[in-house]
């Protein structure tokens, strides 16, 4: 092969930037994990006051104040420490996740503003570190917390099982997921903020990532004999599948971020959901937007496209070069600027393509993703490509190349000390907002792991098969049935009250509001000290609930644990009760 001059300057550009991305990669790496583990209490160095496995958002008090922990941010940063844990590359983690695991069982119990543990709680989005609920205004609840903690207990649980170590999953483990499965099982149907904190709607990656919960946990279950859950896991894992597949915008070729909220919905959202659900067993199945399907692809070209023209630190640079991205165009907190961890998402979600690709041997380019591939090759038509052909080579190589290009970014923009704030700056890329953001960190050490070619667990995203119409089933405060067979469960239950106090129930179907203590069903005192309702209940089905009381607007909980009715398959069911 000839080499034009132009070609070689090309092949010579990507051959240094390829090693200068390497030398970065090999002093951030260990920066990055010293910077995330300062911030962990009990033994980080950033994180004092901070109780043992808490993580802080980082150390920064004000302007802004981080120093709290985020459900969210903690999973996340988690789930890379579980992943570096059990490939076996660091044994003396395991001392930080036992703490993670207690911290996090610490906090599901936590009254919040958002409610108890069984009345909404969980979705509760940040907490001071000491284990006291946060009490300020906020923008709750934000329901990915739960499914990402899942996620990372979940990581967690399978290493503990593969190590024969099952008996600590089953005891220690599986009471703090079923809370955040069931969580996300009941209210995965309902609005929230996403994760911005900003809009109040329903957002792609809190419903992707409650599909991902909601699949493992289904599966770790099975593995450990927890049977009960299984089939409504599954089931409430396929609607949620089905009402992912809306967020998908066919004319403007990208996956809109959010129901609500009023932008263009570009956004860093959804680049990260393909990272965050990854499953390299899955292909480059789209149903389930991993990296490489077309859909992500494409997604992917017009988000980094919606950076290119409004940040200065991206002008005079070429149509398809690498850029600054941050969360979205519209941004305006803290300046709008650029962030490090969406920046290196985009090469996270291309390494994790490339993975794919190079395992199956092939590549296709589709309509839907043409526009992504012709970036590299003009010329490139629809079509799928095996790995023996030119045009394989010339495109992942290419990709290969664009994604450490996004490296350089993140590499130009961080100080000489491997600090990693939230934001660098549109203007001049000086770092901004908070310092040593400990998911900064975490999404350097996850995209450097994906380019060695790592890949995550599997999750369960291969071979999934999406519903012609969405179900609702078995969701919604608003009431509705589960569908199937019911029969009539009167509920009877013994309880002194004082004059215009009410005793309610609520529970985990429809049919009982769904543990809504504003929608609760009230009991009728004809027959006092019994109170009493007959509601009509999905048949076989094992149903937990509650009683409440409601006096002047006060609502008042029955101790824990919930109580439980397995409902017969036909005929009636009358339950004896008294308060607790
Ligand atoms: C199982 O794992 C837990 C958590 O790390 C640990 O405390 C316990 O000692 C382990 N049990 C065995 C038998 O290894
Ligand atoms: C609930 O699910 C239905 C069916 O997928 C969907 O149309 C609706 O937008 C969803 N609402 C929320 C708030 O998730
Ligand atoms: C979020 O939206 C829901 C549904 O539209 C609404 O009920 C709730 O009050 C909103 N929450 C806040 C904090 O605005």
């Amino acid at each position: 092969m000839r080499l034009s001059w132009v070609s070689l300057a090309v092949f010579v550009g990507s051959v240094f930037a390829q090693s200068s991305v390497d030398s970065y990669i090999a002093s951030q790496g260990p920066i990055s994990k010293t910077g995330l583990l300062a911030n962990i209490g009990g033994s980080g160095s950033k994180a004092a006051g901070a109780k043992p496995g808490v993580v802080i958002a980082s150390p920064s008090k004000t302007d802004p104040p981080y120093f709290f922990t985020w459900t969210r941010d903690s999973s996340l940063v988690y789930k890379a420490v579980i992943d570096i844990f059990a490939r076996g590359e660091d044994a003396s983690l395991r001392t930080q996740i036992d703490d993670f695991i207690t911290a996090e069982a610490t906090l599901q119990q936590v009254s919040n503003p958002s409610g108890t543990v069984s009345s909404g709680g969980l979705g509760e989005p940040k907490f001071n570190v000491d284990f006291t609920a946060f009490t300020g205004a906020w923008g709750r609840p934000q329901r990915d917390g739960p499914a990402l903690r899942a996620t990372a207990i979940i990581a967690y649980a399978n290493w503990l099982r593969a190590n024969g170590n099952t008996t600590f999953v089953t005891n220690t483990l599986w009471p703090i997921l079923k809370l955040d499965l069931d969580y996300v099982a009941q209210n995965w149907n309902q609005t929230g903020f996403d994760l911005w904190e900003e809009v109040n709607s329903s957002s792609f990656f809190t419903t992707a990532v409650q599909h991902r919960a909601l699949r493992e946990g289904s599966a770790l279950a099975t593995a450990i004999g927890q049977t009960s859950v299984v089939s409504n896991y599954n089931a409430q894992a396929t609607n949620v599948l089905c009402f992912l597949q809306s967020y998908w915008n066919p004319s403007a070729g990208f996956i809109t971020a959010n129901t609500g909220g009023g932008r263009s919905g570009r956004d860093a959202n959804t680049v990260l959901t393909s990272i965050h659900t990854f499953d390299p067993a899955a292909g480059c199945d789209a149903a389930t937007f991993q990296p490489c399907s077309d859909k992500a692809l494409s997604s992917l070209k017009v988000y980094v496209d919606a950076f290119r023209s409004i940040y200065t630190v991206n002008s005079g640079l070429a149509a398809t070069a690498p850029v600054a991205t941050g969360r979205y165009p519209e941004d305006s907190y803290q300046g709008g600027n650029p962030w490090y961890l969406t920046t290196i998402a985009v090469a996270e979600q291309l390494y994790d393509a490339l993975i794919v690709w190079n395992a199956q041997g092939s590549l296709q380019v589709t309509s839907t993703s043409l526009a992504f591939f012709q970036q590299f090759s003009p010329t490139v038509a629809v079509g799928t490509y095996a790995s023996t052909t030119a045009t394989f080579t010339t495109l992942t190589s290419a990709v290969k190349t664009w994604a450490d290009g996004f490296i350089a970014v993140h590499a130009k923009y961080t100080p000489s000390n491997g600090g990693l704030a939230e934001q660098y700056s549109r203007s001049n890329g000086n770092p901004l907002s908070a310092v040593d953001l400990t998911w900064s960190y975490a999404a350097a050490l996850t995209a450097f792991a994906a380019r060695d070619g790592k890949a995550g667990p599997s999750w369960g995203a291969a071979g999934l098969t999406v519903p012609a119409t969405c179900s609702t089933a078995g969701t919604g405060s608003g009431g509705g049935s589960s569908g199937g067979p019911t029969v009539a469960v009167t509920f009877n239950n013994v309880a002194t009250t004082t004059f215009g106090e009410n005793i309610y129930i609520t529970g985990s179907v429809p049919e009982l509001q769904n543990w809504s203590p504003d929608n609760a069903l009230i009991l009728s005192a004809a027959n006092y000290p019994t109170w009493s309702i007959t509601v009509n209940l999905p048949a076989n089905t094992r149903i937990e609930y509650k009683y409440i009381r409601k006096f002047n607007g006060a609502i008042t909980w029955e101790s824990d644990p919930n109580r439980v009715i397995n409902t017969p398959a036909s005929g009636t069911f009358t339950e004896g009760d008294q308060w607790r």
